[in-house]
């Protein structure tokens, strides 16, 4: 349709993805063979069954489970280059990708194999397609500040290839505060830092957020609506929300696509973004996302305009490279 030539044509950047959650259940099988490992699951089509989800934790709880197929410095660098070029497709142009250590180096995978991994996947991206790339380290929030702060040691050799830290896990219960010393030491390291805020968590999470954690970007904020003066705050720094509908809608944080926030976002000055989060788990990439809010909600070409160019002003880009970019 020319809705959806429209969308593919404009440069986007992702600055919401997981890159565990672009496990497909055919590379996950695939993995599974190859590292000789069983899987709970008969077949692809037992695995997308299992991906019904009634909130956040219902979700992490099979995504941790999946992860476990990822052995070697190559199941982590197929897994990227699967990701890049299913995006490529999608006019999508830069990513900024999470990934979560502690996944790994908890089942005693080494974090060298797993951002080397990572790290030859983003550069085979770029070579290949074009699609440049930055790397956030996330930290579960579901873990204590030592085991964080232990995350953050295990990085020191390769803080020269990572933009950033990142908060992710199960929101409720784990406030930002609690991380304030280990993001911090990671500023002080000439880290970016942003965090999952507002997602199922209250509005007080995203104020921590801006307040403790001294955040880049807020990841969701859906919940930041709740609050009015928040609203304002957030409007006036020109903080970047890293919104992603579709998961939104798998892991009921709204109810009906038709009454996603992301309208009133931009009507209320907020510079959203659309990203896919797990879009092996929420059923898009990043252009299914564009083209759902973009029906369900009914944004204009100047909307999407708007939300292409707040994708760029809102990513880790020097204005150099965003000059080659867009
Ligand atoms: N929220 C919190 N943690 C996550 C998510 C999310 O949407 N996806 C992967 N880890
Ligand atoms: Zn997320």
């Amino acid at each position: 349709s020319g809705l959806a030539r429209f969308i593919q044509g404009l440069p986007k950047a992702e600055l919401h993805l997981h890159i565990e959650g672009s496990l497909e259940p055919e590379l996950m099988f695939e993995l599974a063979r190859r590292n000789r490992i069983a899987l709970p699951f008969g077949s692809v089509e037992e695995v997308r069954k299992a991906y019904a989800f009634s909130n956040l934790q219902d979700f992490l709880d099979i995504y941790y489970q999946g992860a476990d197929v990822l052995r070697t410095e190559e199941d982590f660098k197929d897994l990227a280059l699967a990701y890049f070029r299913r995006v490529a497709a999608d006019g999508c142009r830069h990513v900024e990708l999470f990934f979560d250590p502690q996944t790994h180096t908890d089942r005693g995978i080494p974090f060298a194999v797993v951002a080397d991994g990572l790290l030859a996947g983003m550069a085979e991206a770029e070579r290949s397609l074009g699609i440049s790339s930055k790397l956030i380290l996330c930290f579960l929030r579901h873990l204590d500040e030592d085991a964080a702060f232990a995350t953050l040691k295990a990085a020191e050799p390769y803080l020269d290839r990572l933009v950033g830290v990142g908060l992710d896990s199960s929101e409720v219960g784990h406030p930002p505060s609690k991380f304030e010393r280990v993001f911090r030491a990671a500023g002080e390291r000439g880290l970016k830092r942003v965090a999952h805020a507002g997602e199922e968590g209250p509005p007080e999470y995203v104020w921590e957020a801006l307040q403790a954690l001294n955040v880049d970007r807020i990841d969701h904020g859906n919940r930041a609506l709740e609050d009015p003066r928040l609203v304002e705050r957030l409007a006036a720094e020109g903080m970047t929300l890293t919104v992603c509908p579709l998961s939104n809608l798998k892991l009921c944080v709204v109810d009906d696509l038709k009454a996603h926030p992301i309208k009133r976002m931009l009507d209320l000055g907020l510079s959203a973004t659309v990203n896919s989060d797990d879009p092996a788990y929420f059923g898009g990439y990043l252009g299914d996302n564009w083209q759902a809010v973009a029906e369900r909600v009914g944004l204009t070409r100047e909307d999407l305009v708007t939300l292409a160019r707040n994708s760029f002003s809102g990513s880790f880009l020097t204005d150099a490279e965003k000059a080659r970019r867009i």
